[in-house]
């Protein structure tokens, strides 16, 4: 059998009691995808520098990309490089969307402090014993469990889905106590990707749906719950991109405010990912074409990297609240 490597031992924590902080403080922590060294250093460049507790997500794509081992030692080096900075953030080693038991199980034992099941997808019933098979597991390991009922539209994986499906609000009190989940990811009108919502020139994209979250805490009071799909589509990347030969019209995401508002309610997760690849395209496709005999990458990658640094410092203090709860 593998060696278990335990997630203490890497520097890392559980989500937990940064889960009830953040619900009794009313903010969010952020929840960042990384693939490589470039955004990592820009997570954790950013945070540390706001004092923020970070979650750094990896997703599935990213673990058959980046490799699982390459990233545990990455993260380990975050932990450093933080230290190194002279900050004490919290940092969370999490698995995004894991799609089976053997996919979880592999990223405990690999030193990850928290995993998604996400069997959001299944039938109701389904869900929860694969939810509380994973939890089993995990809680042995103190690692903290993430599940999540309610489908987002969207690309989830390897799951596509064509149309979101809300969280019933009847289900959530049910799911969390069978399954022993320590937070739960829903559905309110959020979707995966740069392409959230169809909207015509000038509209508004519609609200989240404010009023199944509320529904959610009232079952469930106090209980961490997580917002995926909650980039923004920052407009001056997306007109950048379009600017230098990209092709990303009608890409839209959801407004700050309504970020704000979630964060201060029971909301203790926001997830972002695209956001943080539009910031790397459209200072990549700038600078090279502003220079193109340029062929060193640390020069593209190093504009996208600092581009990185302020939207991520952005989001910590301006949306998500984040900033200064490092403790
Ligand atoms: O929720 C999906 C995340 O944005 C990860 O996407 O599977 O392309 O890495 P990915
Ligand atoms: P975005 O595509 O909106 O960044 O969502 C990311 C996410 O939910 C990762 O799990
Ligand atoms: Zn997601």
């Amino acid at each position: 059998m593998a060696e278990v490597v335990n997630y203490k031992d890497l520097g890392l924590v559980n989500s937990r009691e940064l889960f009830r902080q953040a619900v009794s403080g009313g903010y969010a922590i952020p929840a960042y995808n990384f693939n490589n060294l470039e955004q990592l250093q820009a997570i954790i460049t950013a945070c540390a520098e706001t004092s923020s507790p970070v979650i750094l997500q990896v997703s599935k794509g990213a673990r058959s990309y980046a490799n699982e081992t390459m990233l545990r030692f990455m993260a380990m080096g975050a932990v450093r490089m933080a230290r190194e900075m002279g900050s004490e953030i919290p940092i969370v080693l999490h698995l995004d969307h894991g799609d089976s038991f053997e996919t979880c199980k592999s990223c405990i034992e690999s030193g990850f402090s928290s995993v998604m099941i996400d069997g959001s997808h299944l039938p109701y019933e389904e869900n929860v014993a694969l939810t509380r098979k994973v939890v089993e597991y995990a809680h042995q390991y103190d690692v903290t469990v993430e599940g999540e009922l309610g489908v987002l539209a969207g690309i989830e994986d390897d799951v596509v889905a064509e149309h979101s499906t809300y969280t019933q609000p009847e289900e959530v009190e049910d799911f969390v106590s069978k399954t022993g989940v320590d937070s739960l990811a829903i559905s309110i009108g959020t979707s995966h990707g740069a392409f959230k919502f169809k909207v015509k020139e000038g509209e508004e994209p519609p609200p989240l749906r404010f009023d199944i979250l509320a529904e959610c805490e009232k079952r469930i009071p106090g209980f961490p719950i997580v917002l995926h799909g909650a980039s923004s589509v920052v407009q001056e990347y997306v007109e950048l991109i379009n600017k230098y030969g990209g092709k990303m019209e009608g890409a839209v995401g959801v407004s700050e405010d309504q970020l704000r508002r979630a964060a201060a309610s029971a909301v203790c997760k926001i997830n972002i990912d695209s956001d943080g690849r539009l910031a790397v395209t459209a200072k990549i496709r700038e600078y090279l074409a502003n220079d193109p005999g340029e062929f060193d990458p640390r020069k593209y990658l190093g504009a996208a990297r600092k581009e990185l640094i302020k939207l991520i410092k952005h989001k910590n203090e301006a949306v998500l609240g984040s900033a200064g709860r490092a403790k």
